[in-house]
């Protein structure tokens, strides 16, 4: 195991927009997360969480700076290496699930292995194991409308972490979920975390950052402050 971090990010700045009209969403941010950290990100709405992330994932290319992921300089990858990293490296949780309607929980758990070239009895009993873990066992052949919008939730984790997916991306996942099924959800990716994933949490939930071995707030797209966990939970009292 190396000893550089699983994500590094150098100096990112993200501008949308260009002349009268541009927006700065991340301003010189530098930010680095290692295997077995949980990271939480803090801010006001417009603060330019989501942004992090998506730069983070490498769904979006920063204006400047660079993001680094397992050792890979996401600026010099081919549209095509790319998109292998993402599916072997990263797991994306939006609050909006992001399940396909048409296929059983199983059947999207299994998909981005599927997609990656895993024969299908192999990544069906991945995907199977996955929802093992995330008490879903008993609901791998239902439809995403037949499940609770925690189940939903939970089938959405299980998707972004099979496959031993290294670098977990979370954006507000425990926000539609009562606290009790938000709870579980944190346990999971705290689970994950400690089995030598890392993940960065975007959250506005002062209880879910407690799970987060650090958090960092940031203020008009500027990281203003990080802090362990346990000094934080005074903080946010
Ligand atoms: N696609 C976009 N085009 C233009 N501006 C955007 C876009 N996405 C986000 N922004 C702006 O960038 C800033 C940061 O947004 P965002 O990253 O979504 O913040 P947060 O997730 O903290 O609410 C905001 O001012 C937002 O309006
Ligand atoms: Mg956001």
């Amino acid at each position: 195991m190396s000893a550089a971090p699983l994500l590094r990010l150098d100096g990112v700045s993200v501008q949308y927009g260009s002349g009268e009209t541009a927006v700065t969403a991340l301003s010189g941010v530098d930010l680095e997360v290692d295997r077995g950290e949980l990271v939480a990100v803090m801010g006001a709405s417009g603060s330019g969480k989501s942004t992090l992330l998506t730069v983070a994932g490498g769904l979006a290319a920063p204006t400047s700076g660079e993001v680094i992921v397992d050792g890979e300089w996401l600026s010099s990858l081919s549209p095509k290496r790319m998109a292998a990293l993402r599916r072997r490296s990263l797991g994306f949780v939006f609050q909006d699930f992001n399940l396909i309607p048409v296929l059983t929980a199983l059947e999207n758990v299994s998909l981005p292995l599927e997609l990656d070239g895993w024969r299908t009895r192999r990544a069906r009993s991945a995907a199977r194991d996955a929802l093992a873990d995330v008490d879903l066992a008993d609901r791998a052949s239902h439809f995403p409308a037949d499940l609770s919008g925690g189940q939903q939730q939970r089938v959405a984790i299980a998707r972004a972490v099979v496959g031993d997916r290294s670098l977990v991306l979370a954006d507000e996942p425990t926000g539609a979920l009562d606290s009790t099924t938000g709870e579980a959800v944190l346990r999971m990716l705290r689970e994950r975390v400690d089995a030598g994933a890392g993940a960065l949490l975007v959250t506005h939930d002062a209880r879910h950052a407690a799970w987060a071995d650090r958090i960092v707030f940031l203020r008009d797209g500027r990281v203003v402050d990080e802090s362990r966990a346990a000094s934080v939970e005074s903080v946010l009292a």
